[in-house]
């Protein structure tokens, strides 16, 4: 008899979800009162999406989500991550409340609770109210504070029934490539603005969380979701480039959220603590609240190396600004996003760069899974080897660092469907179940049987 493992077991406890975003599924923009967001601005503007996509329809959750809750059932999932579109709930970003959107939201959790499902709340998946972008948006220190309002708004109604919180997610991405990119909304293109952002966004992720924990009538889990890189160089002086890149996406957050302060290998356009009177006496108290979880998001490693010096970047190059160039390493698959499959590089990130911040502290991982360019076979199915092969490999890391001993509680698959993909649109998918965006039909995928497998036995299969 062979004695080797036929699977590898998850802690007991282990909570296994799937993540959404209220813009990437709800469609119903102009219902029941809901104002509008910046990525509704942004995805009406010629040329920043996809083919012009925008989220007005999506997967039209917000009046399918009794299928979409009783399919995760199915599954046997025990935690939906979604987020709270703003716009609904307080459709100028101040007050009045609208409660047509605090009742949408109610009735959301009050089935998911029915269907034995702990709801994980996420306050600020990039919908920013556009009132509040009219008046400077993140860049504006006053929406540190209309946040906070808001989320005492969202506690005080929803926190008798939800008892884990995420006040944001990927504040990175609201901030350097929403305000210096452009590429996603509000599409600004200016380095002052995206440090600005970077620094009120840690603001009111420290006022939330101080509102969460006066305004909730039960108690509850706080935390923030952070998309985290892996950096790691190609050689050529590159080591420097990496811890570079790393201070800017993983420093610029952890060091103020558990260390209070930003890092000193920021130069001037990155860091908040080099602008003129951006960060103010005080500050670092705010964003160093306690918090009970750290959320973290991971997709693929990034590789870096320095630009040659005749400023030209080499094959498998690109220019990534300040003299550095991201590099597509031989060998390694893409995804249909162009992203790199690793998933040694999501062990490191936790073992590396998450524990010795986090300690004891309960990680979860809120974010994690691949786009492929899936079809429906004559016969119906998705047969989706590739999110199979991603699934069963990023498991094996998260196990693998648990072992280890990182303090992993829980995993959310992203995404439970098909949705709209940022700047992407429709054209990449990311779910465990496709979605006809034509009939709104949706259809289990062959890796949403596999994932419902590993949520019922608590353990990944080896077969
Ligand atoms: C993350 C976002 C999420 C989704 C995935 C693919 O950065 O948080 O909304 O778009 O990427």
């Amino acid at each position: 008899m062979s004695s080797e493992a036929t699977s590898l077991e998850f802690p007991d406890g282990f909570l296994w979800g799937t993540a959404t975003a209220a813009y990437q599924i709800e469609g119903a923009v102009t219902e029941d009162g809901r104002g509008p967001s910046i990525w509704d601005t942004f995805s009406h503007t010629p040329g920043k999406t996809y083919h012009g996509d925008t989220g007005d329809v999506a997967c039209d959750s917000y009046h399918r989500y009794p299928e979409d809750i009783a399919m995760m059932r199915r599954l046997g999932l025990g935690a939906y991550r979604f987020s709270l579109a703003w716009p609904r709930i307080q459709p100028d970003g101040r007050k009045p409340v609208n409660q047509a959107g605090i009742d949408y939201y109610s009735r959301l959790i009050d089935a998911l609770l029915e269907a034995g499902i702990t709801p994980v709340v996420t306050l600020y998946h990039w919908d920013l109210p556009q009132a509040l972008q009219d008046a400077g948006g993140w860049a504006n220190r006053d929406t540190a504070d209309a946040f906070a309002e808001f989320t005492s708004v969202a506690a005080e109604a929803l926190g008798d029934r939800v008892h884990r919180w995420i006040t944001l997610n990927e504040p990175w991405v609201s901030a350097h490539v929403g305000y210096r990119d452009g590429r996603h909304a509000p599409g600004i293109q200016d380095p002052a603005q995206a440090v600005a952002a970077n620094h009120h966004l840690l603001l009111a992720h420290g006022q939330a969380v101080r509102a969460i924990r006066e305004s909730s009538p039960s108690p509850a889990q706080v935390g923030i979701t952070l998309n985290l890189a892996c950096v790691r160089p190609t050689g050529r002086e590159s080591a420097r480039v990496a811890l570079d890149a790393e201070a800017r996406q993983n420093g610029c957050y952890l060091g103020p959220l558990f260390s209070g302060a930003y890092p000193e290998r920021l130069t001037a356009d990155f860091s908040p603590a080099l602008a003129d009177g951006l960060v103010r006496d005080g500050d670092f108290e705010v964003i160093r609240q306690p918090i009970d979880v750290l959320g973290v998001n991971y997709y693929a490693p990034t590789y870096v190396g320095v630009l040659a010096d005749d400023g030209q970047p080499r094959r498998g190059e690109t220019d990534a600004g300040n003299g550095y160039v991201t590099v597509q390493p031989p060998g390694l698959p893409i995804t249909a996003m162009n992203w790199l499959v690793e998933p040694s590089s999501l062990h490191e990130l936790l073992t590396r760069v998450v524990a010795p911040v986090t300690g004891d502290l309960p990680v979860y991982i809120t974010e994690n899974g691949s786009a492929w360019h899936d079809y429906v076979t004559p016969d119906g199915t998705i047969e989706d080897e590739e999110r199979q092969a991603y699934l069963r490999a990023h498991l094996a890391a998260v196990h693998q660092a648990i072992a280890d001993g990182v303090n992993v509680r829980g995993y959310f698959a992203w995404s439970l469907l098909d949705n709209f993909e940022w700047a992407e649109g429709y054209a990449r998918r990311f779910g465990l179940a496709f979605v006809d965006y034509g009939t709104q039909k949706r259809i289990l995928k062959r890796s949403g049987e596999l994932y419902a497998r590993v949520a019922r036995a608590n353990a990944l299969p080896l077969d």
